[in-house]
């Protein structure tokens, strides 16, 4: 039986969807309501820093009432039992993953709790706080230059040296509600592959990338996700055989 050493996840918002929050690109998703250019860019922000402020104050908002669903658990369940390396990469700005009790964990888009001072670069935890243009920065004292601690389109994601080392060394690669139509992270899929691992789609629906993967299960993260966590423990523990494609 196989026993993987170094597994990397990469997590979207459909892992979240089943908490309450909205995905991007489903027809009821966040860009059929707003456009992304004024509200998820840095000159969407130079233009209109209070319309970018107040939608993710909204968002912060809807964060504040949600929980970890079924699939957030069972992905803290697999880092805590599993007997190998499990590195966690959400896309989400949401703290579900924390929550739910997952430690290594990277936020590569940043954090909606977060805010970063555009005049000193220090970052700070607002847990629920709106931003405004009189938010004043505990580290500079300046007011007028904390802005969400977002990655926005056309921004560098964070810790991605760290991400492409686990893609590097990673034997299995789960992706896991995510649409794969935005880049660095649809791609990858590609990078593991390149690298030997196993690579596993779990989501709704096939993805844009869906080509690109060995192995896909589509349903509901909530269902998915608990049960490939449980055929993993067990197939590392030597209770079944889990086969592996070469
Ligand atoms: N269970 C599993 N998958 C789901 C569920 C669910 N309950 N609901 C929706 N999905 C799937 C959808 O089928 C879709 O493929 O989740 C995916 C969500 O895709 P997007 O809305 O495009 O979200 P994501 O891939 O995370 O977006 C990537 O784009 O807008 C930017 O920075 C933002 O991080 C985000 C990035």
């Amino acid at each position: 039986m196989t026993r993987y050493n170094h597994i990397v996840v990469l997590t979207g918002a459909g892992l979240s969807a089943e908490s309450g929050l909205h995905t991007f690109r489903d027809k009821d998703g966040i860009w059929a309501r707003y456009d992304y250019r004024e509200v998820a860019t840095p000159e969407g922000y130079h233009r209109n820093p209070v319309q970018v402020l107040n939608f993710y104050n909204e968002r912060r908002k809807q964060n504040a009432h949600v929980k970890p669903n079924a699939a957030h658990d069972a992905l803290a369940r697999l880092e805590a039992e599993y007997p190998g390396q499990v590195l966690v990469v959400t896309q989400n700005i949401d703290p579900l993953h924390e929550m739910a009790g997952s430690k290594n964990l990277i936020h590569m888009h940043g954090e909606i709790q977060k805010a970063l001072c555009v005049a000193c670069g220090r970052r700070h935890a607002i847990a629920h706080s709106d931003l405004t243009l009189e938010t004043v920065c505990p580290a500079c004292n300046e007011a007028g230059y904390m802005r969400p601690d977002v990655v926005w389109f056309g921004e560098m994601p964070y810790d991605m040296e760290r991400i492409y080392d686990a893609l590097g060394a990673c034997d299995l690669f789960l992706s896991i509600g995510t649409s794969g139509t935005v880049y660095p992270a649809a791609g990858f899929v590609l990078e593991a592959r390149s690298a030997g691992a196993h690579t596993v789609e779990l989501n709704l629906e096939p993805s844009e990338g869906i080509s690109d993967f060995h192995e896909a299960i589509h349903g509901r993260a909530t269902e998915v996700v608990p049960a490939y966590v449980e055929r993993l423990l067990s197939a590392a523990h030597g209770q079944v055989s889990f086969g592996r494609w070469a």
